[in-house]
């Protein structure tokens, strides 16, 4: 262990700190040299120096350098410098939608209590932000969301670190953590945002900001060990010498399956029992209901997580783009770090991303190719094409408009992402069906630029999984998402389409439980005679008593348009009784639209029924947030 309890670091006494040839091994011109560089350095540079010369050069050689007074080398620090105490507290906070963040934080949590420090993990929804003050170390692990917003858990610290209340936070030693996506527009966001402002309020930076894309494993595990090592290297300058030193190598398994050994990165291949259409005869959609074996596997999960599935492109799709790109099917190309080579079709179909473009992606493809044409759409000015080209197109337009046939496999191949695995919400609850795993999959299928474009995951479950079949899966705990501690706590549910599917896992656990408390649920979709989902579930549930009320919109079975928000608007005075009564609130489903719609309806109803002003009916939101009555699981 690097440290004891009590662990010291140097820290420069005013402005004396002045080497003498007569008590140094250096030369006149390297002593003139050193004073006139060390005055400069502040603390946390020192320790970085100190840190790099113990790494460089063995900790033993310079140990004297930082603490005691024995050596040669101390009696040349010794009249200059002092030790401080420094705490060996460490506050992770996260912020987290979907249990990415959580599971990162919960992994370098584990990594430095294993060093002996420690930790704190907090919910950025549970921590009071008038600690922060007092905080000495502090690793922030956060997601982005929305169009670059951050994690409902993350929103009422993120507005309190950015208004006036904001302390300053000249003690503070910290680093980010951010998770993104390259696809969208604003990567990693809210991580930015957070370090920014922690660096304006007057914290010290330990280790740079990582931002993450969505296969994050590798990157997360680097900024760990980093972090690890500079709190280590801290101390290491200034204790004994032979300490031992920081962590190395990757971190272990996500932490987000602690019970099994199948994780995000070692995904359990799972059997297929079932796999139906919901939606009847005519309808304008297709989602399937799928049950999923469990066993073997020892996953467990609770409503309100999610599953992951690692999904395979379209055969359709693999072949048009080896064949734009002039490609030998066979020819061996590597799928990972470690050297493993699959064939470049297999590679394609299981290995690598080829739907979604990234501006990254474009500008290396641009950097490969020398085209101008493509240097001119990542250029200035050029902001709205971009935008449009990416969110329009996928890997083949891409070959296709700017002439890549010819391209190297190994040239392009490493510039691709991997397959990112897809979440769904799941549908059952362990307890009504124990070992399985129920999903509400719709399946997304559109035309663009005369082509039939397929989505990955869902296609494939639709068209070419069939029962028996086997798919590789990990769950994502989400405790964001979660039924009330207590079971008499009255719940609101809104979960148009797809959204639907954890409240029939919420309904399923308070039924096999035998909760008493109200439950009411918004359902919607297009057509009530082909698209009511698990219909006859619902009706079961109001006629026992497990479901109290439910109200339903579809939305072209009239003249006009309704949808959820608009059944929650007409039912304002007893959903503002529901609420006053302590009800949680649910909102599972799409997020560009619809989450904001019943966000606006919810924030109408607090003015129109509770007398509130707009402010203070935001507030009423965010304390309900911070309560845990109010949860999405939207995307
Ligand atoms: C926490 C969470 C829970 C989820 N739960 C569910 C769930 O319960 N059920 C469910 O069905 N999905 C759910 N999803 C969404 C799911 O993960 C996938 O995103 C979805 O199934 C599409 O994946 P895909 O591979 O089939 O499509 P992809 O290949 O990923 O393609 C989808 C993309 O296609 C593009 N696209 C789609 N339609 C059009 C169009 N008409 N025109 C132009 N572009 C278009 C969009 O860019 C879209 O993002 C959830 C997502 C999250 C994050
Ligand atoms: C609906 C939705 C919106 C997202 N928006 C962004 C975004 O604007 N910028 C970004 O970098 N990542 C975005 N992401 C990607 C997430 O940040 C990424 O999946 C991350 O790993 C999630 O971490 P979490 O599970 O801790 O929330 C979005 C993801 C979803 C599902």
């Amino acid at each position: 262990m690097p440290f004891e309890r009590e662990t010291y670091y140097v820290c420069r006494e005013v402005d004396v700190l002045e080497l003498q040839v007569t008590n140094s091994p250096f030369t006149q011109e390297q002593v003139e040299l050193l004073n006139r560089l060390l005055p400069q350095l502040g603390d946390h540079q020192k320790i970085w120096l100190s840190g790099f010369l113990s790494a460089t050069l063995g900790t033993a050689a310079i140990s004297g350098f930082a603490s005691s007074a024995t050596s040669e080398q101390a009696s040349l620090t010794s009249p200059v410098l002092q030790v401080m105490p420094v705490s060996k507290e460490v506050t992770v906070l996260f912020g987290s939608q979907t249990g990415n963040s959580q599971g990162l934080a919960k992994k370098v949590t584990k990594k430095l209590e294993e060093q002996g420090y420690q930790v704190s993990l907090t919910s950025m929804g549970d921590f009071k932000p008038n600690s922060l003050k007092k905080i000495e170390n502090l690793l922030i692990v956060v997601s982005t969301h929305g169009e670059g917003e951050p994690p409902d858990n993350a929103i009422p610290f993120h507005e309190f670190i950015f208004s006036k209340r904001a302390p300053q936070l000249e003690n503070l030693r910290f680093s980010v953590l951010a998770l993104g996506d390259t696809s969208y527009e604003f990567f990693c966001q809210t991580g930015k945002e957070f370090d920014q402002r922690l660096e304006e309020l007057g914290g010290t930076r330990i280790v740079p900001r990582a931002d993450c894309d969505v296969d994050f494993d590798e990157s997360a595990a680097e900024w760990m060990n980093e972090v690890v090592s500079s709190f280590n290297q801290a101390g290491e300058a200034l204790t004994s010498a032979g300490a031992a030193t920081g962590t190395t190598g990757a971190a272990g398994a996500s932490a987000n399956s602690a019970e099994s050994e199948y994780s995000r990165s070692n995904p359990f291949n799972a059997e297929v029992l079932e796999n139906l259409n919901l939606n009847g005869r005519g309808s304008d959609r297709e989602t399937r209901h799928i049950e999923i074996s469990l066993e073997g596997s020892g996953l467990q999960y609770e409503p309100g997580d999610s599953l992951g599935i690692y999904p395979e492109n379209h055969p359709k799709l693999v072949e048009e783009l080896l064949e734009a790109l002039g490609w030998n099917a066979e020819e061996l190309v590597p799928v990972n770090k470690n050297g493993e080579q699959k064939a470049v079709r297999e590679a394609l179909l299981r290995y690598y991303e080829i739907t979604v473009l990234t501006k990254p992606l474009l500008t290396q493809v641009a950097e490969l190719t020398g085209s101008k044409e493509l240097k001119q759409l990542l250029g200035a000015g050029h902001e709205d094409a971009l935008r449009s080209y990416l969110n329009e197109n996928d890997l083949l337009d891409l070959v296709q408009d700017y002439q890549l046939k010819g391209v190297s496999s190994d040239k392009l191949i490493p510039l691709l992402r991997k397959i990112p695995a897809r979440l769904y919400s799941i549908a059952s609850s362990p307890n009504a069906y124990p070992g399985e795993v129920h999903l509400t999959v719709r399946t997304v299928r559109y035309e663009s630029k005369g082509r039939n474009r397929y989505g990955v995951c869902s296609v494939q479950l639709a068209e070419r999984i069939e029962p028996g079949e086997q798919v590789p899966i990990y769950i994502q705990h989400n405790d964001n998402f979660k039924l009330p501690d207590n079971p008499d706590t009255p719940i609101i549910m809104i979960g148009p389409g797809t959204g639907v599917a954890p409240f029939r896992a919420f309904l399923g656990e308070r039924e096999e439980s035998g909760a008493s408390g109200k439950s009411w649920l918004f359902y919607g979709d297009q057509h009530f005679a082909t698209d009511f989902l698990y219909q006859l579930e619902w009706q079961k549930w109001l006629q026992d008593g497990v479901l109290t009320r439910m109200d339903v919109a579809f939305s072209r079975d009239t003249d006009k348009k309704v949808y959820v928000q608009h059944r929650m608007l007409e039912k304002s005075k007893e959903l503002y009784a529901w609420l006053q009564e302590g009800a949680a609130v649910y909102v599972c489903g799409d997020e560009k639209k619809m989450a904001h719609d019943v966000h606006a309806a919810l924030l109408t109803i607090l003015e129109q029924e509770g007398g509130l002003t707009p402010e203070k009916a935001a507030e009423y939101l965010i304390s309900l947030q911070q309560q845990k009555r109010y949860q999405r699981d939207v995307y």
